[in-house]
């Protein structure tokens, strides 16, 4: 029999947890343009002074208001599900157990942090967000927040994904948001790369830089720009996935996961599900914690962990993360939301610290992967999503060939069904095996050698 193991409404997370408590040291600061940690009010330009607070704070469990978990309980506690189906075809006495998070109204994890985000901006008396979306699914995210909350909201589309997937963009005017592709004509900085690079498939640091430049222009300082994974307190708010799937196991007496996926863009949903256990394997539990990255876009698996910017133009602080270097345009994959050039610096800085064994896997791979879900356990998975799927595969035939009962638990953190174009592509052979050539990858990071190291 099937298996979902669902959690009360009333049993929804009050308190998010934050892993800066219990990290074994701090990660390196950020530092400001002259080389300096930065000061929480230098990020006043950009960010609310209460997400501020959450970015800098060490305490270890942050109250959720009681308003956001209102909005969260539209979909939230969201299923975890045994994939006894996969598991069968598989042939592995592993039990591989999965966190839903495709069932909330953008079809992914990233309304957790966006509803949040606009909360807090609204409090702080912000009118209006502008953001930037790779695949979409953050960009309707953050729609879908501002329209419940009452913001407007301004979205930079990277240009590939805008013109893969235009009902992302519909899905975005539904509920309010207006989406431009990136880089786009509105701002300096699209401007400057649309003369240099008139066909350029863009990249998450370009829409980030446009999406910056115009929250900081409005002189009437009712705009704030919104991020949807890579800092502190979007972390912090995706620790809800982690701690309702620790209940849910524990609601019918499962041991704690032996291996623990995530893929990983910008680390948010990775983190979201592994941080909470991370305080376990910090307390001496076993547990291998896998992010998964695609091969075209290696940035803990190949990148160095080093100083570097956020963005391509150069407008936010020096972050020390993995990285492939601030000016890396990644091939056009289908995995939209896992083509950033950075990294979580706390995600980051645990791997530096040998707590997250990071993996590379290719799309052909991951496409597969996503066709056996599809044809065992029914759904269409996010391109993104194929990357856990594909590793949760190899760890539950590992088990075989080990002779494991192993727990393996990873996060479903998007639907596809806005992603069909890929799986098209993939069912015509018309994909083809990337892996990111040494000399681009070295060219790349050409752009952050004179920056400083940890
Ligand atoms: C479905 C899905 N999964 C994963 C990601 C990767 O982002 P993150 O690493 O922040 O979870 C994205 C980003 O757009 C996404 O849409």
């Amino acid at each position: 029999m099937t298996q979902t193991i669902n959690l009360a409404k009333k049993d929804i997370p009050k308190q998010w947890y934050n892993i800066a408590a219990d990290l074994p040291s701090p990660p390196p600061p950020i530092l400001g343009p002259d080389g300096k940690p930065i000061t929480p009010d230098m990020l006043a330009p950009v960010f609310p002074m209460n997400l501020i607070e959450q970015e800098v704070s060490t305490e270890r469990w942050i109250d959720i208001p009681e308003e956001i978990l209102e909005i969260l309980s539209l979909w939230r506690p969201a299923p975890l599900k045994r994939a006894t189906r996969l598991e069968q075809y598989l042939k592995t006495p592993a039990k591989i157990y999965y966190k839903d998070e495709s069932v909330s109204p953008a079809g992914s994890h990233k309304p957790n942090t966006a509803v949040a985000q606009a909360w807090y901006n609204k409090q702080f008396g912000i009118e209006k967000l502008t953001t930037e979306t790779g695949a979409g699914q953050w960009g309707s995210a953050l729609s879908f927040a501002c329209s419940l909350i009452g913001l407007e909201c301004k979205i930079y589309m990277v240009r590939i994904s805008f013109d893969q997937k235009p009902l992302r963009k519909t899905m975005m005017r539904v509920w309010g948001g207006k989406c431009f592709a990136s880089p786009s004509p509105h701002t300096n900085f699209g401007r400057e790369i649309l003369k240099k690079m008139p066909d350029t498939p863009g990249s998450l640091g370009i829409a980030i830089s446009e999406a910056i430049e115009d929250a900081v222009n409005d002189t009437s300082g009712k705009t704030r720009y919104s991020l949807g994974s890579v800092l502190n307190h979007v972390m912090l708010h995706q620790t809800v996935i982690g701690l309702e799937a620790k209940e849910q196991l524990k609601l019918i007496n499962e041991k704690l996961p032996d291996v623990i996926i995530g893929c990983a863009g910008g680390g948010s949903n990775f983190a979201g599900l592994a941080f909470p256990f991370l305080y376990d394997k910090i307390n001496g539990a076993d547990i291998t914690i896998i992010p998964t990255e695609p091969t075209a876009c290696p940035t803990l698996t190949r990148g160095p962990f080093t100083y570097d910017f956020g963005d391509t133009a150069c407008q936010t602080p020096l972050i020390a993360m993995y990285t492939l270097g601030h000016n890396f345009v990644p091939p056009p994959i289908h995995a939209g939301g896992l083509r950033y050039h950075g990294m979580s610096p706390l995600v980051s800085h645990a791997t530096k610290l040998g707590l997250f064994q990071p993996m590379a896997l290719d799309q052909l791979k991951c496409y597969q992967a996503a066709l056996t879900w599809a044809r065992t356990e029914g759904t269409i998975c996010a391109p993104e999503t194929s990357h856990a799927i594909a590793c949760a595969i190899d760890q539950a035939n590992k088990a075989k060939d080990e002779g494991k009962e192993k727990v393996i638990l990873f996060n479903y953190s998007g639907h596809g069904l806005m992603d069909l174009m890929g799986y098209e592509k993939f069912l015509d052979d018309q994909l083809t095996e990337y892996h990111l050539p040494e000399e681009y990858l070295n060219k790349s990071l050409e752009s952050i050698k004179d920056l400083p190291q940890v």
